[in-house]
């Protein structure tokens, strides 16, 4: 009797607790950048959650996620969203501004405001009833979204679509040494060893754009924190913090990149590089007309994607000489291109595509390269398949990105500009065609990708997860987030040295004036003695 009683007890306790292990968590998604590279990164990570048995609220401007009972979509995109973004205005020719440009901060902050501004969302914050486990947000040069996980008392996770660099590392840990990791948006790479004017220049780079992350924190979202957040705080019976801590108070920090693939800052224990967890889910089958056409490309295929609209905004003479460049070659050129503008002559071996199977085409064999704007999604996925590219950066985080491809001879860059574009791009193809050391650089790129101890998209999975059950990993914390700039950096030792330096100056200064006045006192005695 007593022993059944007890086995009773046991299933049942063995059930409470699969029953807990099997329940999902619910967790907030959010990301707000309207690009479909962003998207397609939370398209991933959602449907990874959804697979996994949480119920996720996906908060993005266009989403390809199907609708089910554990997902909740929160559409902040307008009626016209395509899949693809506007660049902007294109400029073909560099910015001559001398000061490291701060527009992308700005950018960073509007682009979460607008979203957080959104009536849906303001409705799901102002209704008391929604609760959430976990919030993962975007982080896009902004840190406006982290209140979030205030409002809904869960752990915050961080998801960076880019690589690690300072700006995105000290929301967990320490701004990363600036003397050999640049921002994204410095146009290179730091030359090793770096010369005193080199390292001068980063410091005061890296200071400048720290006085205005200090500005956009202080003056614009402090202020935009209470305007949007302060009412579904006190809605919940509770006082807004101050913003600094909610900011500096993320759980994690997911790096969509991998060492082997940016500039391989290292990471503390609550960051961490899951680059490419799309890849592995994603469809990779050609359509059956692309399939033939790439199947019977015998000298091989060149995938020409500029991302965005850039492809359509070139003007017509840019696009009169790259035409010319591609009739010469015996590759089938497959280019991005909307619309037919300005391409009616296209020769017999270019086949425009108006929506570009991205991934199908760079794991098809006869890919042999890429013509790229160098996105950084567009450079991991064409490492992933082991296939070179030609760079035509357009913005800046597109320079460092093609400048550390280059520097690992994955690249060559082509600058997009007027004069004599056809030529160095034709310089270009040669280049990676007739030396074979491009391609065998991407292919071992390739290979550290693939070679993990477990699939990214399983590792996004743990680490999300562990934040959920952890209530925000605080054994991962880092130490060094309760530091001041001056404990950081040291300045307050500084300041005491220099205090000891001088105070120890004056000291032998004394001592000196009281020796001096001792020898001239035995030098008269002696004297005396003498006389
Ligand atoms: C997830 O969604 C299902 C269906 O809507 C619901 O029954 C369940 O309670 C939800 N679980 C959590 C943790 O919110
Ligand atoms: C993958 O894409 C191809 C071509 O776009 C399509 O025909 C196929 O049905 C897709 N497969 C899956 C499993 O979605
Ligand atoms: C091939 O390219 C690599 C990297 O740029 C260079 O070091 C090498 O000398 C080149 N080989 C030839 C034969 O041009």
């Amino acid at each position: 009797m007593q022993c059944s009683t007890l086995s009773v007890v046991c299933v049942a306790a063995l059930v409470v607790s699969l029953a807990q292990l099997g329940a999902g968590g619910a967790v907030l998604v959010v990301f707000p950048v309207p690009s479909r590279s962003h998207t397609l990164l939370g398209d991933h990570l959602v449907t990874t959650l959804l697979h996994a048995g949480h119920n996720v609220t996906y908060v993005t401007t266009f989403t390809r996620v199907k609708a089910s009972d554990r997902f909740t979509l929160i559409d902040i995109g307008s009626a016209a969203d395509d899949e693809e973004e506007s660049s902007g205005t294109l400029r073909l020719e560099p910015s001559s501004s001398r000061l490291p440009s701060h527009q992308f901060l700005a950018d960073g902050t509007s682009i979460a405001e607008g979203a957080l501004r959104h009536r849906r969302v303001q409705a799901l914050l102002k209704d008391v009833t929604q609760s959430f486990d976990l919030v993962v947000a975007e982080w896009y040069y902004s840190g406006l979204l982290a209140p979030l996980a205030a409002v809904f008392e869960c752990p915050l996770v961080w998801y960076s679509a880019g690589d690690a660099s300072w700006l995105s590392v000290q929301l967990v840990h320490e701004p990363s040494s600036a003397t050999y990791f640049v921002d994204p948006m410095s146009t290179s790479l730091p030359r090793l060893p770096p010369g005193v004017p080199d390292r001068l220049r980063r410091l005061a780079r890296q200071a400048y754009l720290s006085a205005w992350v200090y500005y956009m924190t202080h003056y614009v979202e402090t202020p935009a924190y209470y305007e949007i957040y302060q009412l579904a705080i006190q809605l919940r019976g509770r006082t807004p913090p101050l913003y600094e801590a909610l900011l500096y108070d993320g759980a994690l920090l997911l790096v969509n990149s991998h060492p082997a693939l940016g500039q391989g800052v290292p990471l503390p224990n609550n960051a961490k590089y899951i680059g490419g967890h799309h890849l592995t889910a994603t469809n990779t089958t050609l359509p059956k007309n692309l399939q033939t056409l790439l199947d019977n490309a015998k000298h091989g295929v060149i995938y020409f994607n500029l991302g965005g609209t850039v492809s359509e905004e070139l003007p017509l003479e840019v696009k009169r000489e790259l035409m010319r460049v591609f009739r010469q070659l015996e590759q089938l050129v497959v280019w991005r291109h909307r619309g037919a503008s300005g391409l009616q002559h296209a020769p017999g071996n270019v086949h425009l595509v108006e929506r570009a199977p991205h991934l199908a085409l760079l794991k098809h064999p006869n890919t042999i390269m890429m013509i790229t704007h160098g996105g950084f999604l567009s450079y991991m996925e064409a490492m992933y398949y082991g296939v070179p590219i030609i760079g035509m950066p357009v913005q800046e985080d597109q320079l460092l990105t093609i400048d550390i491809a280059a520097s690992r001879g994955r690249a060559i860059k082509v600058h997009l500009s007027h004069a004599g574009i056809g030529y160095k791009l034709n310089e270009a193809i040669f280049e990676i065609l007739g030396n074979y050391s491009y391609r065998s650089n991407a292919k071992e790129a390739s290979a550290l990708l693939r070679d993990r101890l477990v699939p990214a998209s399983q590792e996004l999975l743990y680490w999300v997860e562990l934040a959920m059950r952890t209530g925000g990993a605080p054994a991962l914390r880092s130490p060094a987030l309760q530091l001041s700039t001056m404990e950081r950096y040291h300045l307050d030792v500084a300041a005491v040295l220099l205090m000891l330096a001088w105070f120890l100056s004056k000291v032998a200064k004394v001592i000196k004036v009281y020796w001096d006045d001792f020898g001239t006192d035995t030098q008269y005695f002696e004297d005396k003695k003498n006389e």
